[in-house]
């Protein structure tokens, strides 16, 4: 996690908003905001040196490299690319996934294609969101909604009963435009036009994207539960992308998983786009939460619309 906090309180100096309406409609009291000289490349290699260690694999064992990200460094070439070189990674292929706040699983899924198909045997899964840079600090209704930070996990192939049990995964172009950043990219190219209107940031039908998310999700973790032959009762740790409290709530009350068993770390990073789930997913693993063995379900919905849910064997 990138180390400067911003606060609701601070947020109240920048745009017409109040903590109290920032805490009950999102559950968002802070959130962390990267420096200006670091990107979604240094986080994620951060994240990746983390879960290396843990998992004693070295740089050079490493032969895929798969990052989610809706906050590349740079158009070209994929952050992927920039973040094998800080991590001198140099056996790895590697490639962005865009699929935006759903990329996390996203990638994971092609990972663990890869690593069936016998084309990797070691494979990095990094999430990593500059969205401060794609925020407009301008717009209260999304600016307080939005974090940064980065995730990373090392995947490899294993025997016995641990390890992803489903996944399930969906998109719907037609909703493009309730949830994008309508220029800057190559159809509309960067003008000084684009810039005054702040077109090349983050738009959003807040109320819209609501309502597709508990759907979606809600529709995501049945088809997983389904697929992995589990019920609601059996999930001992639900890791949802953390959006707004609001939106984890009406999931988890509709697959029926109670609330004492939902990670749940909005309120202190806000909404790091694919990155929520693997930070939430470290930190449960840290409070002793997720212990080898238990059933955890994870469950996204973002941008595209794209959603998705994976269960997994801890
Ligand atoms: N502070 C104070 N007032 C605000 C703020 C703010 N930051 N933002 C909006 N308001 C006002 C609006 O202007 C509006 O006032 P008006 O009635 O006078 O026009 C009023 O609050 C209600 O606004 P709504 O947008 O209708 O509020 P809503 O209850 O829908 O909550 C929110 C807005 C929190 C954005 C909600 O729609 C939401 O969470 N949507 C999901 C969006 C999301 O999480 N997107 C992230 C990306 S996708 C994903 O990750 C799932």
């Amino acid at each position: 996690m990138p180390e400067r906090v911003l606060t609701n309180a601070d947020l109240e100096r920048m745009v017409k908003t109040n903590e109290e309406w920032i805490v009950e409609r999102t559950g968002i009291r802070e959130r962390r905001i990267a420096a200006d000289d670091e990107g979604a490349a240094d986080m994620g290699a951060k994240a990746s040196l983390r879960a290396m260690e843990r998992a004693g694999v070295e740089p050079g064992e490493i032969d895929l490299i798969v990052v989610a990200t809706a906050t590349p460094d740079r158009w070209m070439p994929a952050t992927a690319c920039d973040m094998q070189a800080l991590l001198r990674a140099d056996n790895a292929v590697a490639f962005d996934i865009c699929g935006a706040c759903t990329g996390w699983l996203y990638a994971l899924t092609v990972a663990e294609g890869h690593i069936a198909a016998g084309r990797a045997e070691i494979a990095l899964v990094v999430a990593a969101e500059k969205m401060s840079a794609i925020v407009d600090w301008t717009d209260r209704k999304t600016c307080v909604l939005f974090g940064d930070g980065a995730g990373a996990a090392v995947v490899r192939a294993a025997n016995g009963p641990r390890g992803i049990l489903s996944s399930y995964h969906r998109s719907d172009g037609k909703l493009a435009d309730l949830l994008c950043r309508p220029a800057g990219g190559a159809a509309i190219p960067m003008s000084p036009d684009v810039l005054q209107r702040g077109d090349h940031l983050v738009r959003m039908a807040g109320r819209e994207v609501f309502k597709s998310a508990v759907r979606s999700m809600s529709e995501a973790a049945d088809f997983a539960l389904q697929r992995a032959g589990l019920r609601g009762q059996d999930v001992h740790v639900l890791i949802p992308h953390q959006a707004n409290v609001r939106i984890i709530e009406a999931t988890a009350k509709y697959a029926s998983i109670p609330m004492d068993r939902v990670f749940v770390n909005v309120d202190r990073f806000g909404n790091m786009s694919s990155a929520t789930v693997p930070v939430a997913i470290d930190e449960a693993v840290e409070q002793e939460r997720l212990k080898p063995g238990m059933n955890m379900l994870m469950v996204a919905f973002g941008a595209g619309f794209t959603w998705g849910a994976m269960a997994v064997r801890w």
